[in-house]
């Protein structure tokens, strides 16, 4: 009977639908990240066919020396894969998977949630509102700015960077620019899209979001000289990773008002966030939840499963990286 370890509780209809395949599955009990020892050492010894793991489990060399010749697949119950050293995992000949597709709508959702909240000042209206300070509607109070005919400028046109582009152009009617490694014509003349050089797309746009993976070309794309590049009026969103943004450099364009606002589900060295961004009011925090929803987190649950279950059936995972 094949052997599958999940490094922490799921939703569990992913877990349901391995069990129903008669496997073993062993869930940490724990609802925490199992530091790298804690996970070797649940690891070590048990001949585990499957490893089931999350965004927050470092899965390198040094785990997958804990798990005997049999282990047939990593299924990352994500999208984002920098967790896992996959070449290493090609190296070995163990499967590695993801879970794109399912999450698409809901983390688009979420970039747009961000984009309106900080643009209407939704936190900061709120916090305002219940210290008792609303004394009276007042033409001064509080104003923020449209989405609504602005520019969105995309950095990464993967799904979700398509999918955000989509609502912009069809809910808010924006203009869209985008940058990618890759240029998308049929894209273009669906959404009327430019492609830019980065730089061009900084300079031009009034919000920016974020969708590239994390690789070394993409870690701090946005530095302190691209902040320089954004306009003051200009609003920076991301979903995607947070080593993407040099935390530290944000820091300084907010205090300093080079750019108007930021809002950021991800963090450079999560679960810390830097702390000068804790104080500014033209910034809004989100603990890394932009697929946080029933609905999308049980679809990964499942998808993870199927990967999973394809593999230990010796088929290729729907969702196989390497
Ligand atoms: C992912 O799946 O990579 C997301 O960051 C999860 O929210």
């Amino acid at each position: 009977m094949a052997k599958i370890y999940v490094t922490r509780m799921v939703p569990q209809s992913g877990i349901e639908a391995l069990k129903s395949k008669g496997y073993e599955v062993a869930v940490n009990p724990e609802d925490r990240v199992l530091t790298k020892e804690e996970l070797i050492g649940a690891l070590k010894g048990q001949n585990y066919d499957a490893l089931y793991c999350l965004l927050t489990d470092k899965v390198d060399s040094e785990v997958m020396d804990a798990f005997g010749p049999q282990l047939k697949i990593i299924a990352n119950m994500a999208v984002g894969f920098d967790n896992i050293d996959t070449l290493e995992a090609k190296k070995r000949g163990i499967m590695v998977a993801n879970t794109p597709g399912v999450l698409t709508d809901t983390v688009a959702e979420h970039a747009f949630a961000l984009m309106l909240s900080i643009a209407h000042r939704i936190p900061e209206s709120d916090k305002f509102a219940r210290a008792g300070k609303y004394v009276g509607w007042a033409p001064m109070l509080l104003l923020g700015n449209d989405l609504s005919g602005k520019t969105l400028g995309v950095v990464g046109l993967g799904r979700i960077g398509s999918r955000v582009a989509h609502h912009a152009v069809s809910g808010f009617d924006m203009k869209v620019l985008y940058n990618d490694v890759n240029r998308n014509e049929e894209f273009e003349k669906e959404f009327n899209a430019i492609y830019l050089p980065l730089d061009d797309l900084l300079k031009q746009s009034d919000f920016i979001s974020i969708h590239v993976p994390l690789l070394e070309t993409t870690r701090h794309l946005i530095n302190a000289e691209k902040l320089k590049l954004m306009k003051p009026a200009a609003y920076l969103v991301n979903t995607s990773r947070g080593p993407v943004i040099d935390e530290a450099a944000l820091a300084i364009a907010l205090a300093n008002k080079t750019i108007k606002g930021a809002a950021l589900d991800v963090f450079e060295f999560e679960p810390k966030i830097t702390p000068e961004l804790l104080l500014l009011d033209n910034v809004i925090l989100t603990p890394h939840i932009a697929s946080a929803t029933e609905e999308t987190r049980s679809k990964m649950s499942e998808l993870a499963a199927a990967n999973i279950i394809e593999a230990l059936e010796g088929r290729n995972p729907l969702n196989l990286l390497s």
